[in-house]
């Protein structure tokens, strides 16, 4: 079967399945091997996938960053077909915010933490659209991975909060041989930033090392760290690469489970 692009609630509702479990995968394109095992996972458990593909100008609060974000919806169909996820959602923002914004979701306490504290707004912007995107495809299972963490756990918490019908799987980190987690802005790296990207994570890692000692050796190495800390079993952690050989400086992210404490 080949892959059907949607752009709205109103053509969903002309092609949706009569029958069968639906999995959706939200995600902001630019896809790497990480999404792809989200997308196996859903075809794994469910007959249809759908992934949705929207870079969401709400959940960023840097407009640079927005800016430089990849945009490859042609690309990212291509792998979609090969994986055999059946249909893409493409939506633009006219079409996801009606309300220009005006209504959003706002969680008080886990988002105003670590990312919530380094990126004002991140996660009312994310909440905000993960709850439009699973109100239109309407999936029996959402699957989030477990390399956004605090993302992972706000969502979740969201569904049950507003007794949402659709139950949400977590997937493990998908990460390159050298240890860095794959993600959508590790294209953005240069060859020597990406070089240092796989010492970000290997020290992450490193669980023999507490915190403060992760944060010193980081910063010996020239990244700018925003936090490394401990929380709901986990080492999490984000930095900025140096800005090595004329590369930008590109935020990272990453955590590892704590020893003794439950994968998700
Ligand atoms: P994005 O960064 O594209 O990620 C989409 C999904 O893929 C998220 O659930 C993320 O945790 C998962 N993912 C990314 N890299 C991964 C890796 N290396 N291993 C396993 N899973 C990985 O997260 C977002 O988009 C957005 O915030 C979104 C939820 C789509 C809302 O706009």
């Amino acid at each position: 079967m080949s892959i059907t692009v949607f752009r709205t609630p109103a053509e969903w509702r002309m092609i949706k399945p009569a029958t069968g479990s639906i999995g959706v995968i939200p995600t902001m394109g630019a896809l790497h091997a990480g999404h792809i095992a989200l997308v196996e996972r859903a075809l794994g458990d469910n007959k249809y996938a759908v992934t949705t593909i929207y870079v969401n100008p709400t959940q960023f609060n840097n407009p640079d960053d927005l800016a430089a974000y990849p945009q490859t919806l042609d690309e990212d169909c291509a792998i979609l077909e090969q994986a055999g996820c059946q249909f893409v959602f493409a939506p633009n923002y006219e079409t996801l915010y009606p309300d220009q914004y005006r209504y959003r979701i706002r969680e008080t306490e886990i988002s105003r933490v670590l990312e919530g504290e380094y990126r004002p707004g991140h996660f009312d912007g994310m909440l905000t659209v993960v709850l439009r995107l699973l109100n239109v495809v309407g999936a029996e299972v959402a699957y989030f991975g477990e390399k956004d963490f605090q993302q992972l756990l706000l969502v979740r918490e969201m569904l049950h909060a507003f007794q949402h019908s659709t139950r949400i799987v977590a997937c493990a980190t998908v990460r390159e041989p050298d240890g860095l987690a794959m993600s959508s802005r590790n294209r953005r790296l240069n060859t020597a930033q990406r070089a240092l990207a796989a010492q970000w994570s290997q020290t992450l890692a490193n669980l023999a090392l507490p915190c403060q000692d992760v944060r010193s050796q980081l910063e010996a190495l020239g990244f700018r760290v925003d936090y490394i800390e401990e929380r709901w079993g986990r080492r999490l952690g984000a930095v900025y690469t140096p800005q090595v050989a004329g590369g930008a400086e590109i935020r990272l992210i990453d955590n590892v489970v704590l020893p003794g404490q439950p994968t998700f």
